[in-house]
């Protein structure tokens, strides 16, 4: 028999450099535990339709068993001459098994076995990534519950703008992440696609049962399209963009988590188990895991493009320049999902602290559009009133004082109307409570957000 199961009509062995530079082994071993199930269940559907023998699938599923207990075990020996897992299972069977491993790649391909391997995987990881971002969102929220009545500083432009809570900060996030999420179970369900019998491209001769196939693999649809089974990736391209909108996200958290350790912000403490020190500088401690995030996200953006581009003008059915898919998607796998634990567990042992946010907003002219809308209460248009704030920030910058800090005779210079009563209109708690807005911060809103957060997250 030849020695490669394609060389039957090769007269020159393969250079042992190409047998290296093609070999996609070193990575693509991972998927053994899905190639295995998918050889099972090819067998038992052969022999369902009558193409092997009953006895001939128990021999190979027997054999297969095996392999894959060598392969748990670290005990299965890899050789590049092999290329990639497919060929490393197929020709230990022939070991294991005896010439029986031959019938096992009838109407197979490798072609359509890989695209089954990858969507296998794929969709475990997928579900695994829901789950943490699941975990993530329930963080946030908790936090966000054992802080509601935490004010800090709203930001635009990196500048103080209103006060805002704390919670309805951290809501944001959760809303982030529950698009994520919803994003991901999209993208499963298109994933969850059995395309196992398109063979190299074209389907097959053999009465084969791929119905029967996806239900032993768990998949509710078969793919339609034999050459677009074998020949797209997208459900791994939309992985990666997904994976890369969540990955855009941790980075914006992280960046603010950064920030606010600062000692110039302040807001925040991160636990020492979350942090690490400088082998220099004894008094640092440095929010390295919130930067580290933060970088990563670069490479997984770096996947998704790297995917795009391999697949960039590829012509109908399969190209070999597909092996490429699996270390960027392997990569972003690994990485969004090492990003999304480390953060579950950083999060909820953050100290807040709450003087020093709340005294931040109370210092900067938070203010300064609440007395604008007081004035609107007076019957003044807010162009005016905006102008009227305006020359009263001038002035109370000058005098180094805050709006509230300056006497009613001296506010009634900008604006005759202002009464006593402005003074409980630019209170912090008056500021946040007043902005009930369906999706503002006022803590009714915030209260109320948290609790269908809480009953959203029970029931998924
Ligand atoms: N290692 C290949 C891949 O990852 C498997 C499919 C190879 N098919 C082929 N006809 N050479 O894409």
């Amino acid at each position: 028999m030849a020695e490669k199961p394609w060389d039957g009509r090769f007269s020159e062995k393969t250079a042992k450099s190409v047998e290296a530079f093609t070999a996609s082994i070193a990575y693509d071993r991972r998927l053994y535990p899905y190639d295995i199930d998918g050889s099972i269940a090819h067998c038992k559907m052969l022999a369902k339709v009558g193409v092997i023998t009953d006895e001939d699938a128990s021999q190979l599923i027997e054999g297969l068993g095996i392999i894959k207990r060598e392969l748990d075990h670290g005990e299965f020996v890899f050789d590049d001459s092999l290329e990639d897992i497919h060929m490393h299972i197929e020709a230990r069977l022939l070991q294991v098994s005896g010439r029986v491993a031959q019938k096992l790649h009838t109407a197979r391909s490798r072609n359509d076995q890989i695209a089954l391997d990858v969507r296998m995987y794929l969709r475990d990881q997928t579900r695994q990534t829901i789950d943490l971002l699941h975990q993530l969102r329930t963080v946030l929220v908790d936090m966000a519950e054992k802080h509601q009545d935490v004010v800090m500083p709203g930001y635009t432009h990196t500048q103080r703008a209103q006060p805002v809570l704390f919670a309805h900060h951290l809501l944001a996030y959760y809303e982030m992440f529950t698009r994520d999420q919803a994003r991901l179970s999209q993208c499963l369900e298109r994933i969850n696609v059995m395309p196992l019998g398109s063979a190299a491209l074209a389907g097959t001769t053999y009465p084969i049962d791929r119905a029967y196939t996806a239900q032993l693999l768990d998949f509710p649809r078969v793919s339609a399209n034999s050459m677009d089974a074998v020949a797209d990736r997208d459900f791994a391209m939309e992985f990666l963009s997904d994976a890369s909108m969540c990955m855009i996200h941790l980075s914006r958290l992280s960046e603010e988590l950064v920030l606010w350790s600062t000692s110039e912000f302040g807001f925040i403490s991160i636990s020492d188990a979350f942090a690490t020190g400088s082998s220099i500088m004894p008094q640092k401690k440095n929010p390295d895991v919130a930067e580290i995030v933060r970088g990563k996200t670069g490479r997984v953006v770096g996947d998704l493009v790297a995917l795009l581009t391999l697949m960039k003008s590829l012509p109908l059915a399969y190209n070999r320049d597909m092996q490429e898919d699996k270390e960027p998607l392997f990569d972003a796998v690994d990485t969004l999902k090492a990003c999304l634990s480390i953060n579950v567990q950083m999060i909820p042992r953050i100290t807040v602290n709450r003087e020093t946010m709340q005294k931040a907003a109370s210092v900067g002219f938070l203010n300064a559009t609440d007395m604008a809308d007081y004035l609107v209460g007076q019957g003044i248009p807010f162009r005016q009133a905006h102008e009227c704030v305006g020359n009263a920030v001038a002035y109370a910058l000058d005098q180094g004082k805050e709006l509230d800090q300056l006497s009613l005779a001296e506010l009634k210079r900008f604006a005759s109307q202002i009464k006593e009563d402005i003074f409980a209109h630019l209170t912090l708690s008056h500021m946040i409570d007043r902005r009930q807005s369906q999706g503002g911060t006022a803590t009714a809103n915030v209260v109320q957000a948290i609790a269908e957060a809480k009953k959203m997250l029970a029931d998924s």
